[in-house]
């Protein structure tokens, strides 16, 4: 999920974090009960298939939209050649960072930047969904990790690694440390320390799939520019069990190729003719 909502709260959301900071980094980790809890879902008359009429104004591209995400990547969709300049530069929190759960997915709001040719982006927050949302030559993953950015001209891009089962990645094992302790949409916990170098690494020396498409919550906007890394990370087993015993189910079903009708609306048409 990329929600737009996190973007436009952000500064709501810097506040709520610097003050509960000061409640945290001792040994009981209290929870947080403010945080919003996303007003879609994954299963039913709340689920994908009917986010557009969930709210028909808003969530018009959700049903009629032609460059949606997630996709299908595979060689039709380009990858960034290895001298590209893309920078990703997030900021490490040695105390761990605020873990939220917002129904919708769980999300760690954190600072950092991301540099292309044509823009310099701010991080606002990076967040997971289960299983994957894109797809690599037709297969899915176990879970991903979207970065969510925005310029100053508020354009967004979002930085993206599919995850699979192998080793323990010591990064993601840190960011679900203390996990259960926001097991309930509306909690909040903290992370165990982030360090992001490896991350920065794997994602400089991987090749990148990019494209532009959408947020895959509503309200489905578009222009969102993806940059997908090729590569995958690994999540050990327990970690994995952990992530998706609390989210569940967060991912929204594959869209047509860029350019393409919306799959929706392809079946209205056929329905209706
Ligand atoms: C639908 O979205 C519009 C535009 O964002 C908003 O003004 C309106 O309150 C929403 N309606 C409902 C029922 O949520
Ligand atoms: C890539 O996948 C899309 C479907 O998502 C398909 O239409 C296209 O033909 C594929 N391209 C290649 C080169 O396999
Ligand atoms: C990458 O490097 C090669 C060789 O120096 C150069 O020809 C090419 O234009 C570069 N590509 C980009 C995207 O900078
Ligand atoms: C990353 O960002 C930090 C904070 O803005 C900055 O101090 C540091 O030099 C940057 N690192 C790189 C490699 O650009
Ligand atoms: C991000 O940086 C701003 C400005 O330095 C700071 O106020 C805020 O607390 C930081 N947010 C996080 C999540 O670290
Ligand atoms: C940069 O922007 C130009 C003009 O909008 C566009 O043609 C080009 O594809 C962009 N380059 C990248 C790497 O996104
Ligand atoms: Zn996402």
């Amino acid at each position: 999920m990329v929600q737009l909502y996190s973007i436009l709260a952000l500064g709501l959301s810097l506040v709520y974090t610097a003050s509960a900071a000061c409640n945290y980094g001792t040994a009981d980790f209290p929870r947080e009960p403010n945080v919003p809890i996303g007003a879609f879902g994954y299963t039913g008359l709340d689920g994908p298939l009917n986010w557009y009429s969930l709210n028909k104004s808003a969530n018009i591209l959700c049903a009629e939209g032609h460059f949606q995400s997630p996709i299908n990547l595979n060689s039709s969709i380009p990858v960034a050649p290895g001298n590209r300049s893309l920078t990703l530069n997030i900021t490490s929190y040695a105390e761990g960072a605020e873990f939220e759960n917002l129904g919708t997915t769980l999300e760690v709001p954190a600072n950092g930047t991301f540099t292309t040719a044509n823009n310099t982006y701010n991080l606002a927050q990076f967040h997971f969904h289960t299983p994957s949302e894109h797809r690599i030559d037709l297969e899915y993953y176990p879970m991903e990790l979207h970065f969510v950015f925005q310029a100053a001209d508020k354009s967004i891009a979002v930085v993206a690694f599919v995850i699979g089962l192998g080793p323990a990645d010591p990064l993601l094992t840190s960011v679900f440390e203390y996990a259960v302790g926001a097991a309930t949409p509306g909690e909040a916990t903290l992370t165990g320390p982030l360090v992001f170098a490896d991350l920065e690494d794997h994602f400089s020396s991987s090749n990148v799939f990019e494209y532009s498409g959408s947020l895959t919550t509503p309200p489905c906007s578009e222009n969102v520019l993806w940059y997908v890394s090729a590569q995958p990370l690994t999540v050990d087993q327990g970690t994995y069990t952990k992530v998706k015993r609390i989210l569940k189910f967060n991912s929204r079903y594959t869209q047509n190729t860029p350019g393409g009708m919306d799959l929706l609306q392809n079946s209205a048409n056929a329905i209706n003719s």
